[in-house]
């Protein structure tokens, strides 16, 4: 065993593993390692539950007289009601559910491009998933935009200020960035960043699809205009997610058919919504309810979800530390992000890294065979894998964790990569 398991008692890690099922999965005999988690996480009981409820029990279209579309309406009301409180929106007017991150954010862009004119700006980042980018630059090619590109720093794996002070100009409109990106693991101060893009008059997009798993959010604190993420890589079902500011919104002609509702929010969520899946989301944010009471937290939804995200920080900085220094003692491996343990609360539990002599894809194919799950490629970062001169395909290796894992599963994995790379030194050594 690595490092000291002490501190690691005051997380209820068996009763959290408990909620998600697919943990105690087996294959073979053989247990599952998901440190896949940054593509997608497991999920608790009572969000599958809640999905089939709402198909076996309460399935019917909106808008009808009658129970079961009353109760369909209702359901996507209350999870609507309970994204708004997750993110800190101040309204549920506010909160855009569809199928995912990268459509919502191609339906928001397209609104929002309609508003500019050829020669106004855009800055996107070489830090975002592509998510973030492509429909930006698609905006931009349909009207005639300043695509502008914003650079992380290579020493502290940031956005720095400086940098972004460095692409705004009185004719910038949107910038859109990261709170913490898929491949490094980085975080963005947000904040800080968001008020140097509204003091040049811009409106702040923010991708928090990795930073959801990890963080509390509180987008009024963040000031952002817009905040996108997906469910699903919090513990909830496949869709996305889009806060925008409701005085913004009610601004924006949304592309949408003649007969549905002009109001909020229901005029970005284009045809019949996946209603079970929304049941599916409310129960995900009921989680969090229920991990916050689990640590002893008796206050109002926020205080318990607050309390259950600075518990699984803590795990999860553990795992991370335990991680990264099981890579660096592993010969011939770079990892890319944030490693000086002193900055751990920059970053994400998503740790990226090449071996020198062996492809990405080999090293995920043998941890596969294994029964532990990692990712080789480049994860959509397209643009931060071009910076960091890596290959574009093969990309690097990512592991993440979430708060279910176990320094176990972290030691077993680093094991694993130990002997993997052994065997494959002496392969080519004979
Ligand atoms: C940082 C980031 N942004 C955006 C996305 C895209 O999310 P979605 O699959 O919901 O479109 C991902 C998915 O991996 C991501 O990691």
């Amino acid at each position: 065993m690595r490092g000291s398991e002490s501190n690691e008692m005051s997380f209820p890690i068996e009763r959290v593993r408990a909620e998600f099922p697919a943990l105690a999965l087996t294959d073979g005999g053989r247990p599952r390692i998901y440190l896949d988690n940054p593509a997608g996480t497991q999920v608790p009981k009572r969000v599958a539950e809640a999905t089939a409820r709402a198909l076996l029990e309460t399935n019917a279209n909106l808008g009808g007289y009658f129970v079961t579309s009353r109760q369909a309406e209702q359901t996507i009301e209350d999870a609507r009601e309970r994204v708004a409180q997750f993110l800190g929106a101040a309204s549920s007017r506010e909160i855009i559910v569809g199928p995912s991150m990268t459509s919502l954010t191609f339906r928001l862009s397209r609104a929002l491009a309609r508003r500019l004119a050829p020669g106004d700006e855009i800055v996107v980042t070489r830090m975002d998933h592509d998510g973030n980018i492509s429909p930006w630059l698609a905006a931009a090619a349909d009207r005639g935009l300043v695509v502008r590109w914003l650079d992380f720093d290579r020493d502290s794996w940031r956005i720095e200020p400086s940098a972004l002070d460095r692409v705004l100009t009185h004719r910038t409109r949107i910038v859109a960035l990261n709170y913490a990106s898929n491949l490094t693991g980085s975080i963005n101060d947000v904040r800080t960043l968001v008020e140097r893009i509204h003091a040049a008059g811009a409106l702040a997009y923010v991708d928090a699809v990795q930073f959801a798993p990890h963080g509390f959010i509180d987008v009024a604190h963040l000031g952002c205009d817009f905040l996108a993420c997906s469910s699903y890589k919090f513990f909830g079902p496949h869709m996305g997610i889009v806060y925008g500011r409701e005085s913004l919104l009610e601004d924006l002609e949304a592309y949408k058919v003649r007969p549905a509702t002009n109001d909020l929010p229901w005029r970005f969520e284009l045809g019949t919504p996946q209603i079970e899946l929304f049941a599916a989301l409310g129960a995900t944010i009921a989680y969090y309810d229920w991990l916050g009471e689990e640590l002893g937290e008796q206050g109002d939804t926020r205080a318990k979800m607050r309390a259950a995200f600075a518990a699984s920080r803590q795990w999860e900085e553990q795992l991370a530390r335990r991680l990264i220094e099981g890579l660096q003692h592993l010969e011939g491996t770079t990892i890319f992000g944030i490693t000086d343990p002193a900055s751990a609360e920059d970053r994400v539990p998503t740790v990226s890294f090449v071996h020198a002599a062996i492809s990405t894809d080999d090293i995920a194919k043998a941890m596969a065979d294994r029964n532990i799950f990692v990712w080789s490629g480049n994860n959509y970062a397209l643009e931060l894998v071009r910076t960091l001169g890596l290959n574009e395909e093969a990309g690097v290796v990512r592991i993440g964790a979430a708060h279910y894992n176990t320094a176990a599963e972290i030691d077993a994995t680093l094991e694993a990569l130990e002997e993997y790379v052994r065997s494959r030194a002496a392969l080519s050594s004979r």
